[in-house]
């Protein structure tokens, strides 16, 4: 299938395109490199650099490439920011998905996966979190997925768009090869946080909260390979049908501490990691792992990135190749 990836040069985007090639599809790539880089760009795949707000150039992308899937990662993802900064989510999150969503209509293409997150689910009353779980966001940055979401609905029930929304749990690893990874400015993610450390790249890191009623006191989050999370992408974009949605929880279904997090890079890198404790952070809830047994069940999804030290052994290849990331 031709598959245009919006956000395709960041770092879930830029996995897909590499599965999407290798299944035999076409991706293309729409990104204005805002968070995203050339580095991760494969020079075989059609790249369009523009801004996704930018209607008319939209437009014209349709109308000249006619894409059959429409796959959207772009989007700003910083929990933090968006609480600084609402209306900078609003617009890029909402108002241009919004946007190309009516251009996908008017161009008649009705296959839309969306990158959505568990952080839709707030705090959740029960773990581990599957898609019946009230969705109650405790932050911009949340509720801006959740209000696409809820459009997607609404837009399936008077057009023929079919969609897939998955809800991502912590997005880790790099492609075993080494040469594509995670890079982002700043880093909030724990597990290159942690590399980075052990690396030297920074002080040092702060352990955010160590009296969670956690076995090890430290908060539990389920850390999902980019790989895997990949896979859910082209088994989704099979399986959409007109006017109808999918919606999936992604994650491992276990959770890890930050405790283990370190341990796991300790021991992969043969390194120490400097750390200090700190307070816990206003929202951060103690647990959150995923139930995804829906995915698994409906399309036969099976993460292949199974344990903490495997998922961090790819990421450590990553960023020991690439001290500075793309370099760009
Ligand atoms: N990384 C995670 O753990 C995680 C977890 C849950 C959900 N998500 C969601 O997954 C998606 C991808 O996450 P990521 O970590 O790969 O992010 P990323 O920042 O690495 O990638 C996003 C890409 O979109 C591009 N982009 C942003 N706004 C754009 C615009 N207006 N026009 C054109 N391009 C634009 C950026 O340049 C970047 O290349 C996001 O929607 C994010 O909210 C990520």
């Amino acid at each position: 299938m031709k598959v245009l990836v919006v956000g395709g040069a960041g770092y879930i985007g830029s996995h897909c395109v590499r599965r999407l090639l290798e299944m035999g599809d076409e991706p293309m790539v729409m990104d204005n490199l805002s968070n995203g880089h050339r580095g991760a760009l494969n020079p075989a795949v059609p790249f369009f650099e523009g801004d996704l707000g930018d209607q008319p150039w939209v437009r014209e992308i349709f109308a000249t490439h006619r894409p059959d899937v429409v796959m959207h990662f772009a989007a700003f993802a910083y929990v933090g920011e968006s609480v600084e900064r609402p209306m900078k989510y609003y617009r890029n999150n909402v108002v241009n998905t919004l946007l190309l969503l009516e251009e996908m209509l008017r161009a008649g293409i009705h296959r839309f996966v969306f990158s959505s997150t568990c952080a839709t689910f707030g705090v959740p009353e029960s773990l581990p979190i599957s898609e019946d779980l009230p969705q109650r966001p405790i932050n911009p940055y949340g509720q801006t997925k959740l209000d696409i979401e809820n459009a997607l609905r609404a837009l399936a029930r008077s057009t023929p768009l079919g969609f897939a929304s998955l809800r991502y749990f912590n997005a880790s690893g790099a492609d075993p090869r080494g040469d594509l990874g995670e890079d982002h400015a700043p880093e909030t993610h724990l597990i290159p946080l942690v590399i980075e450390a052990a690396l030297g790249r920074r002080e040092g890191l702060t352990i955010f909260g160590t009296d969670y009623p956690t076995p090890d006191g430290t908060a539990i989050r389920d850390y999902i390979h980019v790989n895997d999370l990949a896979d859910a992408h082209l088994l989704a974009m099979r399986q959409l049908t007109p006017g109808a949605g999918l919606f999936y929880n992604l994650g491992t279904e276990s959770g890890h501490s930050v405790r283990a997090v370190i341990e796991s890079v300790e021991r992969i890198s043969g390194r120490k990691v400097p750390y200090t404790e700190g307070p816990r952070r206003a929202g951060d809830p103690p647990k959150l792992y995923a139930d995804s047994s829906r995915i698994r069940e409906e399309l036969g999804w099976v993460p292949r990135y199974r344990s903490l030290d495997e998922i961090v052994e790819t990421a450590w290849r990553w960023h020991e190749g690439h001290p500075h990331g793309y370099g760009d």
